[in-house]
This record gives C-alpha cells, structure tokens and sequence, in this order.
C-alpha cells in the first residue's frame, strides 16, 4: 500500500464488527424518512440515492490506474444491515405514525414498512418551551435540574445500548430548530457547564443536555439543526477530553445547498454580484418552528454566513463588496414538505454589464436530508473507530455552517468539501491524496 502523504499518519481503524445503535433526538420528518428509507433499501424496495457512503466511488492512484472502489468497499463502514434506531420525541407516536403525520413518503411504501417503524417508540424527551415556542407535546421527562435530566438521558443511551445489543452507537440531532443564542458564560469550561447543569442554568439548551449525555457516554454527535449545541468551548472540551468526534452545523439541504454550487461557479469565473434574494414556501412542522423569530433567526445565521465567505468580498471587493442578500422563510401549510425555493441572482460581467440568474427549486426537504443523516452517522462511526476526536471538519460537506476549529474560517465550497472529504478517506487508509496537480502525465 502506497504511504500517504499527509505528515500525520494514518490510523489504525478499528473493524466495524456488531450492531450500531443510532440515537436520534427529534423524530420528525427527516428522522422518519431516514429509517423507513434504511427500512426499504435493506428489504429491495428502494435505492439509497443521494448517499455518498452507499454509492460513490474514490479514485485511488492515477487516472491511468482505473481503480475507483466504492467508499463503501474501501473504508470499513458499518452496513445497513447492523443498524438499529432509537429516537425521542415530544410526541409518543410511534415511528410508522410520525412517518404518517410528516406526509414525506406514499402511505402505500409506508404500509410495506409498517412493522419495523412501529416497533420504534420514542422516549420522552427533555425539552424546554423557551427553545421550541411553536410546539408542545406530553412525552416529556418528569420535572427536574437539567442535571437530573442529563442523567435520565444517560439511562437512556445505556438501556438502549443494552437491550439491542449494540456495540457502538453515535448520535445525530434532527429535533426541531431551537432559538438564537450565543455562548454564554456557562459555556466557557466544562466545570462552568456542569454547575450550570446543577443549577439548570436558563442558557443551556435541552440539545446540550443531549449532547453532554452523549459525550459523556462516549457517543459522536452530529449536529443536523442551526443552534450552538456543541460549538462551545466547554463542550469541544469535554468531546476531545473523551476522544468522541463531534461535527454539525445544519443539513446542507434545498436552497443553501444550490447556493454553494452556484456561488463557487460564478466566484470562479470573477463574476460580480450586486444581490442574491432567496424566499422559500413550506408547511411542514420544520416550517412552522421557523415561523418564530427566535429559531428563523438560529437558520438565518446559518444561511448567511455561507454566502460571504465563498465570495470573500475581502479579497474581491470590486467585484462582491456590495452583495445585498436576503433570505426569507414563509411558513405555507398547503405546501406540507415539498418546499419551494427561488432565487434571484442580479450579477455582473464583462464592463459591468447587469444580468440575472432565475432558480426555482421545488424539492422535498427529507428527501434531501435523509441520506445526509445516513453518511453522518456511518462517518462519525468510522471517525471514532479510526481515533478521531473533536471537530471533524472534513464532513463540512454535509453541513450550511461547518464547524471548525477556533480561529478557522469554515470551507463552503461543496467541491472543495468533497476533495476534502474524499483525501481523509485517502489518508485514513494510507493512499495518497489526490492534488488533481496532473503534471506526471505530460513528463
Ligand atoms: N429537512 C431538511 O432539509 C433540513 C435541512 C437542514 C436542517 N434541518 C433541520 O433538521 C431538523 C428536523 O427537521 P424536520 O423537517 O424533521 O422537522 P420536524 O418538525 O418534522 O421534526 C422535528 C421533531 O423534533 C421534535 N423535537 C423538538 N424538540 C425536541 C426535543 N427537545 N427533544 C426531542 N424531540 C424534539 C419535534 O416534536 C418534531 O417531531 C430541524 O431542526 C430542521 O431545521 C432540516
């Protein structure tokens, strides 16, 4: 095998032998179309598309090797077949029910697969009114410090753990998107965010909870949602200190996601932008918690962000100094989850001649974003059985806000992601990581 020529050395990856449990606060739309489309690829019913980790390849060595496995057949991932889910909700319906409710998949597939989701049944959840004001629901911890219910939550991992004889888990947040907030002073340390927990410190939010039992279990956590959860310095602490990956922030679905295709295309070509107004339709339950300010606000930051620093007006203020952008959220019931989303581009060429770019997507948010949670979850398994820990910046393809460590500006380039992506798995396995230099062919 060719040595990798990344300074660090590879890791020894520990097989993926046994079961993975995977643990999902929020079972919502996203969640439930996640597990009934695992449901209907292990039974034949569907294919996994849109999924990295089932279907893509990489390309090992030179072009003229023609060798190009899939990542599945190079990395040892664990396989569908080895999964079990366990979620919490605010609502006791059971999977097949939520799956119902959320209106994503046809009634008629649902029914095939109605056995396995109606087994899975959520517990109650830890969940605070002020971080979700839209919804309520009766399935919830019995009153108690943040403390009691970050220990009832590990109850939970470990009962889980048990009772389906897994032998790894990870955990993956698809719960609802909770309110703006920023690292407060409890967030400073894990000494800070311990007492808070103690004192049920009003700043720490019930996914903290989540994440803290997650850590603290040893379990990765990805981040599907906008808000802080673990991009705080006491809880990075606490995820290097127990060597669990942690990684997030929000799927990188509809909108954004054309966004960072588009963006790095025009950039390329030193295209100017005066504006970019982005509106989106949808009715789903994810619609109407955005419908707050508080949780729009959380998603607002997370789509603005990406824009700026893929143009870096900084470097180019001839060309992106100027950018009016403008994203907007409406809450439309009829729409259910097929959302819609337009753009408009007003950008400029040669002379500073004006022109403009139209794009209407009419997409299914969960379609989108439930193979996103099976790469993730499969990913952060693999990142922990290779010893990886902490921020694990090469899944920032996946994500609208990619964490990074302090100090680093995050990569929104998705292609720039995927190389990125692509090379860890090259380093992890000892391969040599492919620059796209190319000179070799021409000596
Ligand atoms: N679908 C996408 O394309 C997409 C893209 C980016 C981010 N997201 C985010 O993913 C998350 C899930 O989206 P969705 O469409 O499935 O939403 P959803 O409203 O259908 O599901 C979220 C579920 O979380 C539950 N919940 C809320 N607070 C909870 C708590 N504290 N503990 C346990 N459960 C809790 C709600 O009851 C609900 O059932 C949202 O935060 C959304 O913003 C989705």
């Amino acid at each position: 095998m060719a040595s990798s020529s990344s300074e660090k050395p590879a890791p020894a990856i520990r097989p993926a032998n046994g079961k993975l449990g995977v643990l999902i606060p929020g079972m919502g739309a996203v969640t439930t179309t996640f597990i009934a489309g695992v449901e209907a690829v292990r039974r034949g019913l569907a294919a996994p598309v849109g999924s990295l980790t089932q279907l893509n390849t990489i390309r090992l060595g030179k072009r003229t090797d023609n060798n190009s496995p899939k990542i599945k057949d190079f990395v040892p991932l664990a396989s569908l077949d080895d999964l079990s889910f366990g979620c919490w909700d605010i609502f006791p319906d059971n999977a097949y029910e939520a799956a119902v409710h959320a209106g994503v998949l046809e009634k008629s597939m649902l029914d095939q697969l109605k056995e396995p989701l109606e087994r899975i049944q959520p517990m109650p959840a830890v969940f605070d009114h002020e971080y979700v004001k839209r919804i309520d629901g009766p399935n919830k911890k019995p009153a108690g410090s943040k403390m009691d219910h970050a220990e009832m939550l590990l109850d939970d991992i470990r009962t889980f753990k048990e009772k389906n004889d897994c032998e790894r888990l990870a955990m993956i947040w698809c719960g609802s998107t909770e309110v703006f907030n920023r690292p407060a002073a409890v967030h400073g340390t894990l000494k800070d965010f311990e007492c808070g927990l103690v004192k049920s410190d009003p700043e720490i939010s019930p996914s903290q909870i989540y994440a803290y039992a997650a850590i603290k279990s040893g379990v990765p956590y990805a981040n599907g949602a906008p808000h802080l959860t673990t991009d705080t310095p006491a809880l990075l602490e606490f995820a290097r200190d127990r060597e669990v990956p942690v990684c997030g922030k929000d799927f990188k679905t509809g909108q954004t996601f054309m966004k960072t295709l588009v963006a790095p295309g025009l950039k390329a070509r030193m295209l100017g932008m005066h504006g970019w107004f982005s509106t989106n339709i949808l009715g789903n339950r994810d619609g109407e918690v955005l419908d707050d300010p508080g949780s729009f606000k959380s998603k607002e930051e997370s789509k603005l962000s990406a824009l700026e620093q893929i143009l870096q007006p900084e470097l180019y203020p001839e060309l992106y100094k100027d950018v009016y952008h403008k994203v907007r959220i409406n809450y439309y019931p009829p729409r259910g989850d097929a959302k819609e989303g337009w753009d408009n581009i007003d950008i400029f060429g040669w002379m500073g001649y004006p022109m403009q770019i139209k794009i209407d997507f009419l997409c299914r948010d969960s379609i989108l974003a439930a193979p996103l949670v099976l790469d993730l979850v499969l990913f952060m398994d693999l990142a922990q059985r290779s010893g990886m820990r902490g921020v694990q910046e090469w899944l920032s393809f996946y994500f609208k806000a990619p964490m990074t460590a302090p100090g680093l500006y995050p990569e929104h380039d998705i292609f720039i992601q995927l190389m990125k992506l692509k090379n860890t798995l090259r380093w992890m396995k000892g391969e040599q990581l492919i620059t796209h230099l190319g000179l070799e062919y021409y000596d």
